[in-house]
C-alpha cells in the first residue's frame, strides 16, 4: 500500500525552500520512519529528500492512500477530524458524489427523485459553503491572509450564483420541467469553485493557520453542525400566477447569463 503525504519540515532553520511538499511512500517505509519519533504526526523524512542532505523531522499535514495505478483511494480515505481544511475537501468529495445521482435522474426525467436529491444538495451546500466557509473559515482569515476580504467576496458571489441556479432549477421542478441547462451550468459553476478552493484558496489559507486557529475553526464548525436545521424537502406545488412571473423573470435572466457564455 502506498501513501500520498503532505508534508510540513519542522526544521525551523533551514534555509532551503522546501518547508512544505508531497511525497508518496510505500506504507511499510512510512511506519519505520514515523517509529522514530513519539510524536504520532512526526515521521523521519526519508534518504535523499531534504535538499541539505540530513534527516529532518517532518509532520504530517495530509495524507491518503493510492491504489496501484497511483490514484487516491477516495473510499475510507481518512479524515482528520483536527484540520478544518481536510474537513471542507471531504465534504467537496461528498457534495460532488451527489452529481452522479443527479445525471442519473435527470437521464430518467425523474422529476420526483430530482426533487429530493436538489434539495438534499442544497442542504449540503448551505452548510457547507453558507455556514463553514462563510460564518467560520472567511471571518478568520480577514486579518491573516493577504487580500482575503476581497478574495472571500469573490467565492461568496460565487456561493450565491450556484444557490441561485439551484433555487431556479427547483422552482422549475415545480412547474412540472427540468431545465437541463440550468442544472448543467450549476454543477459546472460548482465544480469549477470546488477546483478553485482545493487548488488555490485552501492552499493559501492552509499556510497562514497555526495549531490555535485550526482548533477554533474546527470547533466553529462542529458547534454549527449540531445546531443545523436541514430545510425539509417539502412537497412539490404549482405556483400561483404571481409567483409564476417572477419565476419567469429569474430564468429569463439566467438564460441571458448562461448564452453570454460561462466564465468557469
Ligand atoms: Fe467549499
Ligand atoms: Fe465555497
Amino acid at each position: 500500500m502506498k501513501l500520498e503525504i503532505k508534508y510540513r519540515c519542522m526544521q525551523g532553520s533551514c534555509c532551503v525552500n522546501c518547508r512544505e511538499g508531497v511525497i508518496a511512500l510505500d506504507e511499510s517505509l512510512f511506519n519505520e520512519l514515523k517509529a522514530v519519533y513519539e510524536d504520532k504526526e512526526l515521521f523521519r523524512s526519508p534518504k535523499g529528500l531534504c535538499r541539505l542532505g540530513f534527516s529532518q523531522p517532518f509532520k504530517v499535514m495530509r495524507m491518503v492512500q493510492l491504489n496501484d495505478q497511483g490514484e487516491v483511494i477516495e473510499e475510507g480515505a481518512q479524515v482528520d477530524e483536527n484540520d478544518p481544511i481536510g474537513i471542507l475537501v471531504a465534504e467537496h468529495k461528498d457534495i460532488m458524489k451527489k452529481f452522479d445521482e443527479i445525471d442519473e435522474q435527470i437521464k430518467r426525467r425523474d422529476i420526483d427523485a430530482l426533487w429530493i436529491s436538489t434539495c438534499e444538495l442544497a442542504n449540503s451546500i448551505y452548510l457547507h459553503s453558507g455556514l463553514k466557509e462563510e460564518e467560520v473559515l472567511f471571518p478568520a482569515m480577514r486579518d491573516v491572509l493577504a487580500l482575503g476580504e476581497s478574495l472571500t467576496s469573490i467565492i461568496k458571489e460565487e456561493h450565491r450564483e450556484v444557490m441561485s441556479l439551484l433555487s431556479n432549477f427547483r422552482t422549475a421542478l415545480e412547474e412540472d420541467n427540468i431545465m437541463d441547462s440550468i442544472i448543467t451550468s450549476m454543477i459546472v459553476s460548482l465544480k469549477g469553485h470546488i477546483r478553485k478552493e482545493d487548488q488555490e484558496f485552501f492552499e493559501l489559507v492552509d499556510k497562514c493557520l497555526d495549531k490555535a486557529m485550526r482548533k477554533d475553526l474546527v470547533d466553529g464548525m462542529k458547534k454549527i453542525e449540531t445546531t443545523f436545521v436541514p430545510a425539509p424537502v417539502g412537497e412539490r406545488r404549482r405556483r400561483s400566477n404571481e409567483e409564476r412571473d417572477v419565476f419567469d423573470d429569474n430564468i429569463l435572466a439566467i438564460k441571458e447569463l448562461t448564452n453570454a457564455g460561462c466564465c468557469h
